[in-house]
């Protein structure tokens, strides 16, 4: 007799942000296309949809070294047991070394960090697309930079930013955590 091999459902993904000027948008429009995601800005993504879910990714702008609308994440992670969670965080930096420890112990208790799994990708920078609050808060990391009697490549990069919109986002970076999800679920 022959018998039907049971249907396994598709697992279902979703891939939720939070981008002030852009550069973390594209990032998730990227990974969602690759791993066949559903994607949501974070203002869409409440607990009940997040529920419908067996993978979830979230990527957040870095605001001095806190992502941005993490809360969603941090909030729900024990109501999100046995799902498996991918965090990205985007900022202007390059990748250096020990940011991946920084961010998760800046954002992240101990328990929660033993839940997720976090990468980081390398964004960029527009001050005319941020909002009123993002803009006070770099005109005083600029008056505050111009102060200073010498700068780190880094700073001076910064402060040339304020002028030319720089972008450093390459769909390629997102093959870590693109493999990293394939091989969990
Ligand atoms: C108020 C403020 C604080 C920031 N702090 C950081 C930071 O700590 N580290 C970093 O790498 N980038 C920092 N940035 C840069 C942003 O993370 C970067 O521009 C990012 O690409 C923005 O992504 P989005 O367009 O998705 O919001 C900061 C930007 C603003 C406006």
């Amino acid at each position: 007799m022959h018998h039907e091999q049971p249907r396994i459902p598709p697992i279902k993904r979703a891939v939720v942000y939070k981008s002030l000027s852009g550069f973390t948008k594209k990032y998730a429009q990227w990974i969602a296309e690759e791993l066949q995601a559903d994607l949501f800005p974070v203002q869409k993504a409440k607990f009940a949809l997040l529920s419908e879910y067996d993978l979830i990714v979230y990527g957040g702008s870095l605001h001095a070294v806190g992502i941005s609308g993490v809360g969603i994440i941090k909030k729900n992670l024990c109501r999100l047991a046995g799902k498996t969670v991918v965090v990205f965080a985007v900022g202007a930096s390059p990748p250096a070394e020990g940011i991946l420890e920084e961010v998760l112990n800046r954002n992240f208790s101990p328990e929660q960090r033993s839940l997720i799994r976090l990468f980081y990708l390398r964004g960029g920078f527009d001050y005319s697309k941020l909002d009123l609050p993002g803009k006070i808060l770099m005109t005083l990391l600029k008056w505050k930079l111009r102060r200073k009697p010498s700068l780190t490549g880094d700073e001076k990069g910064i402060l040339d930013a304020y002028d030319h919109p720089v972008d450093f986002t390459d769909r390629a970076t997102i093959a870590g955590l693109v493999r990293y999800v394939r091989s969990c679920k």
